[in-house]
């Protein structure tokens, strides 16, 4: 599967983990701590084009020019609940991001995400905004959630997921084709639930033990 504007990882390392986010015998703390770890993975790769800015410091021999982040700061905004889970792994690589937060769950009817939560810093305005979720479905809160930003302001928008499913991509591909969208995995199709097939279950209820 080729996107234009969609990077899928097959780094080893990230495919190995996942296999274990997929696996329903995985318990909460081992699912936590797999998403971290991955999302710190992926960051990598989202961050590759980050503006940097020459500096001189001095080295215990003598002086160099070295290369330094040239800012404006990172937000990462985090989709509740499962978003939170990819925080943690991307602040330990960058500690000044800051972090806005959307509420937004899936009613389980019409599938149609229902708002409860948006406190977006400021600095959404400028410098790169990264969407955290792990789970791209129908696309819909996704989408909804790079609504809000726009609305906001965010003009440099990335969207971060773990497993996609082929109906989400071409959702964010149509309603947002300005927003790179980086993906561990894509699975074809969705169940009669809405739920990615195979997937990894409900992400939300697996990070916190809402089962
Ligand atoms: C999950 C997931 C996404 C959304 C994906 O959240 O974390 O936000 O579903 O589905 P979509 O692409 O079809 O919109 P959920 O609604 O289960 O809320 P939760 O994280 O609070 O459990
Ligand atoms: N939300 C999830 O947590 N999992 C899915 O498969 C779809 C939506």
């Amino acid at each position: 599967m080729k996107y234009e504007n969609v990077t899928i990882f097959d780094h080893p390392l990230i495919q190995h983990k996942i296999s274990f986010l997929r696996d329903k015998n995985t318990g909460s703390k081992d699912f936590r701590q797999l998403v971290d770890e991955i999302a710190m993975l992926m960051a990598y790769e989202v961050t590759r084009d980050l503006p940097l800015k020459e500096v001189e410091v001095e080295t215990p021999i003598a002086k160099a020019m070295a290369r330094q982040l040239a800012g404006p700061k990172i937000t990462l905004v985090p989709v509740l609940r499962a978003g939170l889970g990819m925080v943690h792994g991307i602040e330990s690589l960058i500690p000044t991001v800051r972090i806005g937060h959307i509420g937004l769950y899936r009613d389980h009817e019409t599938l149609e995400p229902v708002e409860y939560y948006c406190k977006l810093p400021e600095e959404v305005k400028e410098g790169l905004t990264i969407v955290l979720d792990p789970m791209l479905a129908t696309g819909g809160s996704a989408s909804a959630a790079i609504r809000f930003l726009k609305e906001k302001g965010a003009k440099h928008i990335k969207l971060m997921n773990i497993i996609g499913a082929k109906t989400g991509v071409e959702r964010i591909l149509k309603d947002h084709p300005d927003v790179p969208i980086y993906c561990g995995t894509v699975d074809e199709v969705l169940n009669s639930n809405g739920y990615i097939n195979p997937g990894l279950g409900d992400a939300g209820d697996r990070l916190f033990g809402t089962l």
